[in-house]
């Protein structure tokens, strides 16, 4: 007998002739004993036990239904993250007795799933973000901002915070003591955590100081973990730029004391009480190229080049916002960055069809952030024709 997984999607909201033309179509295209799919009370059931996601692709691309429903059914299929793989085909049943770990659930309910957060006391009650917080940028410490906040009331936190290296910022002083500078940053991440949403995900982009020997990811990892968050990865943000092309190499030819040089930056994600976010199939915005190239977590993006241009010294590029955002929340979800400096996490979220508050210690950069929103806000105007 032939062994499926049931996955389903709820398609209520499109119309019924696209729906039934989809199930129609696959069962005659497909053969029953490696795929079928049955709709039940506005519910898609899809049956899988294998299926060639190329081959899915091109059917799909033929068929002449609404291309929000397509893409809703082939995320489905496509997010499924634990299959086998037998030639061309993805196998989504029986697979397991192939592994070389037998018995993977129990061994894993003994050794404790992310037992360091198991015990957290976060409350499931999310809260919706005060109406005058909603797409603003706030010129103020963000400590300050956030202890205004509502607890569970952002979806998604992107940052990059200042890392004390000695930076020109505008206002904010970039030498303190690192005990001092931790003691900065972990009040503002513990009022980060109270106002991000139960399921939400915490992400931050962290360079550690390599020259002083301070392994500011690992130390802001244990802040995390300390305080109950789920870590869900790690991306290496390889920037391929030597940031100290002529510093030295430590001693010369010798294993004396030899110095590393890096070309990539560090991007950490957390979770804040369950490893899946809450959203509609519909407002996710991610294609499945991107996808497929996004979850493998080594990320080829330039540094911004246009620095000098916006007058801050440490801007993301848009490119890498735009992937973190789309690969981690949904469209409509709240995005906070609580060191949002020129705006980029603000004016991606913008350009992206989520909603934001960006929070920013210096007047200057706070402008420009505004003025980025505004510059794209008048260019899609024009684009409308108004
Ligand atoms: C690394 S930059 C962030 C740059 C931003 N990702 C961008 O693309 O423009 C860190 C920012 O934190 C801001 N900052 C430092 N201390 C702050 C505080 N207590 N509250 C709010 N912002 C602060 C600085 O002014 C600086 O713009």
């Amino acid at each position: 007998m032939t062994d499926y997984r049931d996955e389903t999607l709820d398609v209520s909201s499109f119309a019924i002739d696209d729906c039934e033309q989809l199930l129609k179509s696959f069962n005659i295209h497909f053969p029953s004993t490696d795929a079928y799919m049955d709709l039940v009370d506005g519910i898609l059931h899809i049956y899988l036990c294998q299926l060639d996601i190329s081959k899915f692709e091109e059917f799909l691309a033929l068929l002449e239904i609404d291309k929000a429903l397509k893409d809703a059914v082939f995320n489905v299929i496509n997010n499924i993250g634990s299959y086998g793989l037998r030639g061309s085909k993805r196998h989504f049943s029986g697979y397991n007795a192939e592994r070389k770990v037998s018995n993977r659930k129990v061994k894993e309910q003994n050794r404790g799933k992310h037992y360091y957060a198991n015990d957290n006391s976060f409350s499931k009650d999310n809260n919706s973000l005060p109406f005058e917080f909603e797409n603003k940028i706030v010129c103020a410490d963000s400590l300050e901002v956030l202890k205004k906040l509502p607890d569970n009331c952002v979806d998604i936190i992107f940052t990059s915070p200042p890392y004390n290296f000695g930076l020109e910022y505008d206002t904010h002083n970039d030498t303190a003591s690192w005990n001092s500078y931790y003691d900065m940053l972990f009040n503002i991440f513990n009022e980060c955590i109270r106002v991000l949403k139960y399921g939400g995900r915490f992400i931050v982009n962290v360079q550690p100081l390599y020259s002083d020997y301070i392994p500011s990811h690992h130390i802001i990892s244990n802040f995390f973990i300390e305080n109950k968050m789920i870590w869900k990865g790690e991306i290496l943000w390889e920037k391929n730029n030597y940031n100290c092309k002529m510093c030295s190499y430590g001693s010369w030819k010798s294993p004396a004391s030899p110095y590393l040089k890096y070309t990539w930056e560090f991007i950490e994600i957390y979770c804040k009480g369950n490893l899946k976010k809450a959203g509609k199939t519909v407002d996710a915005d991610i294609t499945a190229e991107e996808f497929k190239s996004w979850v493998v977590a080594k990320w080829s993006i330039a540094p911004e080049r246009h620095m000098k241009e916006f007058g801050h010294p440490a801007m993301f590029p848009e490119g890498l916002v735009e992937r973190v955002l789309k690969l981690f929340s949904f469209k409509n979800d709240l995005v906070l960055d609580p060191f949002n400096g020129a705006g980029t996490t603000t004016v991606v979220a913008k350009k992206t069809g989520r909603r934001y508050l960006g929070i920013d210690i210096s007047k200057e950069y706070c402008d420009t952030a505004e003025k980025r929103i505004k510059e794209f806000d008048n260019c899609q105007q024009m684009t409308l024709g108004f």
